[in-house]
């Protein structure tokens, strides 16, 4: 007896382990830990190439944004219904989310149905599938006695790569798993359905958000776990995503906070990145399928497929004569023959071996004992490959995560779905054991969707349609701002009539259209050195400037800029004025010209009713200037006084300019076509060369020009120039500074400014002044942001309802921020910046917000200055005669130069509302000071 049993032993030693044939023979499959890391640094590589701008394009890894933002909050809320479509079951759902409550405390109540998704839909026609799909929900709205004239919110769950712009629509970029349906490729699929719901009839639905199942699966599981921020599909395809920070999220603009990217990871391969990992079996199974040559990484992971691939193996080695003494069955031979549910049968832990059995003899097969033990061990082999992959995979996207918060070590949860890891024995232990192998510095917690992807689908459907109303209240609160073509030709006319009533009315008109006294742009024979004093735009320049005769590009330049303090701005006329003389000698020291008694032009940007080129009595401030005894004074004689005191040095002030002439003649020493200038900075105002018998008709009693024969006061005695210019044809115009931020006053723009606007009058320095320059200049932009923002805010709408002092402290958004908050780059992360710094803690869509408000208030500010722009040019070009008219305008100000949009709405606006006119419009190099300091040179050289 002993004998036979030691026989026995003996042979069974002999006897080789059925399953050492199968690891031999499937070698190429069992990876190791190295070779795993080897495929997640692929990985890695792959999901840089997918995100980046340039690469994108070619990726096989497409990593798709999904415009969802944040994981849950608790702040959802709603009631919805929700489809589940691209998994193993077609389901129709109602989800009904609590506010506040957790999951575990009943927070989610759901009711579902599976329905049927027949074979020949999946490869129909699409709009047959969608067909289906809507009247599924409409059979289920009337099971469950869901009204059907109530309007429902819709979200929908589709599990295929989608290109999403927002969270309501996505484009199909390509079937995957079973799926062929022809005609949506390429098509939003969220139209597509709504298309179909109305051809269903009898249903109100709002499709609010369409989620891919990663997605759902991971928000489902972020209700009750906050560290859940991968979600991970092993079902009928695999498939992942995970929140990424948005600075890397090339595809979508914005840089703060974080956006969820579904990889599509099922793609990995498809470029070859695989090739040196796949074996013939895989090929087979490719070359098999609908998608050849597609979804690589997922034929070789996922449930649709590891059925398939066992058989394969079983059917080959059953060839060799390794199986089934050689014997294969017809069964065996046929495709699909065996599925996953049997490779997680044939592993089951107690019974696996006699579920092998019966797996193979339903095959009409045999198996011997030994069969069945290798078969079982091929079935491990596949699963435990799979597992492997989707472990190398997740590792890569952890390493990702872990990387991107700078963190040494990560604590995170993975939310998961799919039949595969549900109904798999021992899939989920062996997946979560490679992971933390890879992994050793993560704590890794995997969390299982119990309840499908349908709640995190709602989960996002009602941050969507919280967003939504919001966003409709934003635009509602901003639609004041929208100026249509009509108002725009509205603005345009009355501007013309101000121009018209200014030259008629002297002094009483909005806009004042006051005589600058310069007659003619330069003609580069100007020369010798001149000193230019700049006041009125953001700050105080001094400049000295040396022209050259003829040689234009030969202008030299040198300046010091100074701040002049508000106290100083609103303080006495005097102060003001000594605080500029001390600058002066400031710059004369600097540089070394202490004695030069030098030529000065002074650029004064404020209303001036000039005599003559050199005296200029303020009629009143504008801006935030507001110095007393200053209005109804000449401040040529203000600022001699001033140097007077000092008693240090002296100058020989020969001309007052305001800043739009001094730009209009900076610009047209370059291009003599320059007859406007225009400023759109703190403040905003334009000049251009009007006809002279215009201004000499309409002003013949005012006293400002005596002389019939054109030829103004100021230069009446001086016989040379007279000599010089009399027959000289040009002496037809004058340079007449329109003040046109004056337009307005008498009420005239009430109908298109806003309560916003009206506020902002209200609060400035000169109330129902400088109307026109209170809607488009850079001193009241900030305000008028800051007005709207309250008004948002106090409605809950901003900042969570939160008014702070700051935010109720006037002047507090300075205007140049708009200019960093409406730059395209960086954007949200310097709006989030500034509201940081005026003490407002802004969530992401705060920003987004804020910056919306921003681009309402400039870009109609920049519309209302083209239309403007379009009357002066047009008056021009009528007062010429002419059907087309060739011109250019000098530009500065900061509001134009340094904000992003400005310049080029201006321009578009005015072009479209003047078509005869071609303008050019022209920046200032070097500000007015070297315009001043030409119009300088030339009274100078006129000077008895
Ligand atoms: C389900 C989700 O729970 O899991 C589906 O609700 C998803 O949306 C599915 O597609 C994935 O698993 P399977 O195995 O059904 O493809
Ligand atoms: C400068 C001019 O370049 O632009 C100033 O030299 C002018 O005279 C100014 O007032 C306008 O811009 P801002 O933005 O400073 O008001
Ligand atoms: C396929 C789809 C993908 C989905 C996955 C799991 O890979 O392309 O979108 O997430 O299957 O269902
Ligand atoms: C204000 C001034 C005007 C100046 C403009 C631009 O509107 O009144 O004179 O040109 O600002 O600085």
């Amino acid at each position: 007896m002993l004998a036979v049993h030691l026989i026995s032993f003996f042979f069974s030693k002999l006897k080789e382990d059925p399953t050492k044939k199968v690891d031999r023979f499937l070698y190429a499959m069992r990876l190791h830990d190295d070779q795993l890391s080897d495929i997640s640094a692929r990985f890695q590589a792959e999901m840089k190439k997918g995100l980046s701008a340039e690469s994108n394009a070619a990726a096989a890894v497409k990593m798709l944004p999904t415009h969802v933002r944040s994981t849950p909050d608790g702040s959802e809320k709603g009631q919805f219904l929700a489809l589940d479509i691209g998994g193993s079951k077609f389901k129709v759902l109602q989800v009904k989310v609590r506010e506040g409550i957790g999951i575990r405390k009943g927070g989610v109540e759901m009711e579902e149905k599976t329905y049927p998704m027949p074979k020949e839909l999946l490869i129909g026609k699409g709009s047959e599938l969608f067909d289906h799909v809507s009247e599924s929900l409409k059979d289920f709205m009337q099971e469950k006695s869901i009204s059907m004239e109530k309007k429902h919110p819709l979200a929908f769950t589709f599990s295929f790569p989608c290109e999403q712009t927002t969270l309501d629509q996505g484009m199909l970029l390509s079937w995957s798993k079973n799926y062929r349906a022809r005609g949506l490729q390429g098509k939003d699929v969220v139209q597509a359905l709504r298309e179909a719901i109305d051809r269903t009839g009898g249903m109100d639905i709002d499709v609010s958000a369409m989620v891919n199942d990663t997605v759902a699966t991971m928000m489902t599981c972020g209700f009750d776990d906050r560290y859940c921020e991968v979600g991970l599909i092993i079902g009928t395809g695999t498939n992942a995503c995970y929140m990424e920070e948005l600075r890397h999220v090339d595809l979508v603009e914005g840089d703060e906070g974080r956006m969820c990217v579904n990889t599509e990871w099922g793609a990995f391969g498809d470029d070859g990145a695989l090739n040196d990992y796949i074996t013939q079996f895989d090929r087979d199974v490719d070359a098999a399928s609908v998608n050849p040559g597609k979804q690589i990484f997922e034929k070789m992971v996922s449930g649709m497929y590891l059925g398939e691939l066992v058989r394969l193996v079983v059917l080959k080695m059953a060839k060799r004569g390794l199986l089934f003494d050689g014997s294969v069955s017809n069964a065996l031979r046929t495709k699909g023959r065996i599925t996953t549910a049997d490779v997680a049968a044939m592993e089951q832990y107690k019974n696996g071996l006699n579920n092998t059995r019966d797996i193979l003899m339903a095959l009409d097969l045999n198996p011997s004992h030994d069969d069945c033990i290798a078969v079982q061990h091929v079935s491990t082999i596949v699963s435990f490959r799979s597992s492997n992959l989707v472990a190398a995979g997740l590792a890569a996207i952890l390493t990702r995560i872990k990387q991107n918060r700078n963190l040494r070590s990560l604590r995170i949860t993975v939310g998961v779905d799919g039949t595969v890891y549900k109904t798999h024995p021992q899939y989920p232990k062996r997946l979560h054991k490679v992971v933390r192998r890879l992994l050793p510095e993560c704590h890794v917690r995997f969390v299982l969707s119990d309840s499908g992807s349908s709640k995190g689908a709602a989960l996002v459907t009602a941050v969507a349609q919280r967003l939504a109303s919001l966003k409709r209240q934003v635009v509602e609160t901003l639609s004041p701002f929208r100026l249509n073509q009509a108002q725009l030709q509205l603005v345009k006319a009355r501007m013309r009539e101000g121009l018209e009533a200014g030259l008629k009315m002297k002094g009483s008109s909005t806009v004042k259209m006051l005589p600058s006294f310069v007659y003619h742009t330069p003609d580069g024979t100007e020369h010798g050195k001149y000193l230019a004093l700049d006041l009125g735009g953001t700050n105080f320049r001094a400049l000295l400037v040396k022209f050259k005769k003829g040689l234009q590009q030969n202008a030299r330049l040198y300046h010091k800029i100074y701040t002049i303090p508000l106290e100083t701005m609103q303080g006495t006329g005097e102060e003001l004025f000594d605080h500029i003389a001390q600058c002066v000698s400031d710059f004369l020291d600097y540089m070394g010209m202490k004695n030069a008694h030098l030529p000065a032009g002074f650029t004064f940007s404020f209303p001036c009713e000039q005599t003559a080129i050199d005296t200029g009595t303020l009629v009143t401030w504008t801006k935030g200037f507001k110095a007393t005894d200053c209005e109804g004074h000449d401040v040529v004689s203000m600022l001699r006084e001033a140097i007077k005191r000092r008693n240090e040095y002296n100058l020989d002030i020969v001309a007052v300019v305001n800043d739009t002439v001094g730009t209009m003649m900076s610009c047209a020493y370059e291009d003599p076509r320059c007859e406007v200038g225009l400023i759109a900075g703190t403040g905003t105002n334009v000049c251009y060369m009007e006809e002279l018998k215009n201004i000499q008709k309409t002003k013949e009693n005012t006293g400002t020009m005596k002389r019939d024969d054109g030829i103004p006061e100021g230069e009446q005695d001086d016989g040379t120039e007279r000599e010089k210019k009399e027959g000289d044809a040009e002496i037809s115009k004058m340079c007449i500074n329109t003040e046109w931020g004056g337009l307005g006053d008498d009420g005239s723009l009430d109908d298109i400014a806003t309560p916003y606007d009206k506020e902002v009058d209200q609060n400035s320095i000169n109330p129902g002044k400088q109307r026109f320059e209170k809607l488009t200049s850079g001193m009241y932009l900030g305000e008028i942001v800051r007005q709207v923002v309250l008004d948002l805010t106090r409605g809950g709408l901003l900042f969570r309802g939160h008014v702070t002092e700051p935010l109720k402290t006037p002047g507090i958004f300075q205007t140049k921020f708009l200019s960093q908050i409406e730059s395209d780059r960086l954007a949200l992360l310097q709006v989030r910046s500034i509201l940081q710094q005026l003490g407002l803690d802004s969530t992401c869509h705060d920003s987004i917000i804020v910056k919306e408000v921003c681009k309402a208030v400039s870009h109609r500010a920049a519309q209302l200055c083209g239309a403007g722009m379009a009357a002066v040019v047009d008056k021009i070009r009528e007062n010429r005669g002419l059907d087309h008219l060739k011109i250019t305008v000098g530009v500065d100000g900061a509001l134009y130069k340094l904000h992003p949009h400005f310049s080029q709405v201006l321009q578009k606006t005015a072009r479209g509302l003047a078509p005869q006119c071609d303008v050019t419009f022209m920046p200032s190099e070097e500000g007015s000071g070297k315009g001043a300091a030409l119009i300088t040179a030339v009274a100078k050289q006129n000077q008895p």
